[in-house]
């Protein structure tokens, strides 16, 4: 008996699992969008590639076969086009965005990354002051600080003749200017020349978070997959929240530390006069500023390294540039890097087309029928535009698929015969676009330029492994970047 209604059970979950897939297939308001027919009919699917880290990639070959709009599950679109970007995040005169699924793991604190709009406004304005110009002018010695360290140690290694991981050292910097832009102090990275505790469960988390959005759309399938691994999510999530927290009270009772323009002294300011916010919700924001303001940074930095190193032409003009405009190393400030490097400029805003930090699709749904990009879609449609497919795609891109700095100079913009001029530059929006942008911009490309000078003003490098396959990773959100090795040299006129 007891067989015969388990078969029974089961029997009912396959008629209706196919049941759905016919439906999704042929019937469903999306049927007409092309894309892959097995994740739109069984769209755990999608949720299983995240969960390895190979959606990215193979969301570019869905482009490559569907074309500008790929539907890739039951109720989800990808576009490839610029004006899906003003569609869809609110960019642009008259247009308005279409609201961010909520996206909270469960006990976790709301947070300016995942909070619905009302939170969102109150966080962002919170933090105004620290992205604000005047607030940058104040961070920058603190960042000069640790971009000396940076080198000082580069020095260290290439005295020594040892190979170096950029990867590595790229993180060690830009975590320890966030970590004390964020919580008030480095985290030691690039004194131990070491990760330390806090990151290396960073690094642990990334990979799971994919696992976090199966969750919520497959909790069946979840409480399975939890049997294994959900004790070590609940743990490491936990663990990185606990010493977020504990490192945000030191900061908050550490009134010596105001004037200095951080993070966590915006916050307070607005919390102290407006609208408060709770001790959990300052630990949330200064945690996210954390992980959105570190890895994305370095990313790029190794992303541009790895790009220049395999197309030495565009290394060779970066460093005679950066070597020609300045006289003395301490000539390179934020202002100056930012007007007197066009070239090297060029070759960072390529590393974000070619690399961009977070390659995936920020997901939105619409809440009424809308025109997204020229097509029709209705209420409920889950939707985002894919930075990778869109940057390399030949349809907006000349030889979408090789490193040109050029591409991004005045003389290809304006150039008529120039091979790029076509380009369509406003698909790439690296940072997003609206009023959920990236709100570390002017920060990102600040620390980027100077850390990238200071590396070219002093070193050559030259890459190890000739054949390394960098733009075949995994990703999870962000790029599962492996080491980037490189041997070191002193520039010679400096010996
Ligand atoms: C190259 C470096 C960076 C890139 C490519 C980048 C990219 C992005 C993108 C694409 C978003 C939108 C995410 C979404 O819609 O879900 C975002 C949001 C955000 N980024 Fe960045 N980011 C970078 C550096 C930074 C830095 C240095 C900070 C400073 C701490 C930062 C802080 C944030 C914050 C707080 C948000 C959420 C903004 C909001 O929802 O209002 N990012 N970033």
């Amino acid at each position: 008996m007891l067989q015969l209604l388990a078969l029974g059970a089961i029997g009912i979950l396959v008629v209706r699992q196919l049941y759905t897939a016919v439906y999704n297939l042929y019937f469903h308001p999306l049927a007409s969008f092309p894309g892959p027919k097995l994740w739109i009919a069984f769209p755990v699917l999608r949720y299983i590639s995240q969960c390895r880290g190979i959606f990215d990639q193979q969301m570019v070959k869905y482009h490559e076969r569907y074309g500008e709009v790929v539907r890739f599950d039951d109720v989800s679109l990808s576009f490839t086009t610029a004006q899906a970007w003003k569609d869809i995040y609110g960019y642009g005169h008259g247009q308005h965005q279409w609201p961010k699924p909520e996206f909270r793991p469960p006990g976790s604190t709301d947070h300016i990354l995942f909070s619905n709009d009302a939170n969102h406004a109150r966080f962002r304005k919170g933090l105004s002051h620290a992205f604000s110009d005047q607030a940058l002018r104040k961070q920058e010695h603190l960042i000069k600080d640790y971009v000396d360290m940076l080198v000082t140690a580069l020095h260290g290694e290439a005295e020594s003749g040892k190979q170096v991981d950029m990867t590595m050292w790229y993180n060690l910097t830009t975590f320890d200017i966030i970590s004390d832009l964020a919580f008030g102090e480095p985290s030691n990275c690039l004194k131990n020349k070491e990760y330390g505790e806090f990151i290396t469960r960073i690094f642990k988390f990334f990979p799971i978070v994919p696992f976090v959005a199966l969750a919520r759309f497959y909790p069946l399938v979840w409480r399975l997959i939890s049997l294994f691994i959900g004790g070590r999510v609940a743990k490491a999530r936990m663990d990185l929240f606990q010493m977020g927290h504990d490192a945000v009270t030191k900061r908050k009772n550490d009134t010596s530390k105001n004037g200095r323009g951080d993070f966590m002294e915006s916050l307070l300011k607005y919390s102290d006069n407006k609208e408060k916010i709770t001790d959990a919700e300052l630990a949330g924001n200064a945690h996210i500023l954390f992980l959105a303001g570190s890895e994305t940074t370095a990313t790029l930095l190794a992303g541009v390294t790895f790009w220049m190193l395999r197309t030495p032409g565009t290394m060779k003009k970066a460093v005679e540039e950066v070597r020609s405009a300045f006289d003395k190393e301490q000539e390179i400030t934020f202002s100056s890097a930012s007007t007197k490097l066009p070239y090297m400029l060029a070759c960072l805003e390529e590393g974000l087309r070619m690399y961009p930090p977070v390659p995936t699709v920020l997901i939105r749904t619409t809440t009424e029928a809308a025109t997204v990009s020229g097509y029709t879609v209705p209420k409920g449609t889950q939707l985002g535009v894919h930075q990778m497919s869109t940057y390399w795609s030949p349809a907006n891109f000349h030889e979408a698929d090789v490193f040109h700095p050029e591409r991004w100079l005045p003389s290809a913009v304006d150039d008529a015969d120039s091979p790029f001029y076509n380009d369509n530059r406003d698909a790439r929006q690296p940072f997003s676009v609206g009023p959920r942008n990236c709100i570390g911009k002017n920060l990102a490309f600040s620390e980027m330029r100077q850390i990238l000078a200071r590396v070219l003003w002093n070193f050559d490098l030259e890459m190890v492994d000739k054949d390394l396959d960098w733009p075949n990773q995994k990703a999870y959100t962000v790029w599962q970047k492996g080491p980037l090795v490189c041997s070191i040299k002193l520039r010679k006129d400096l010996l």
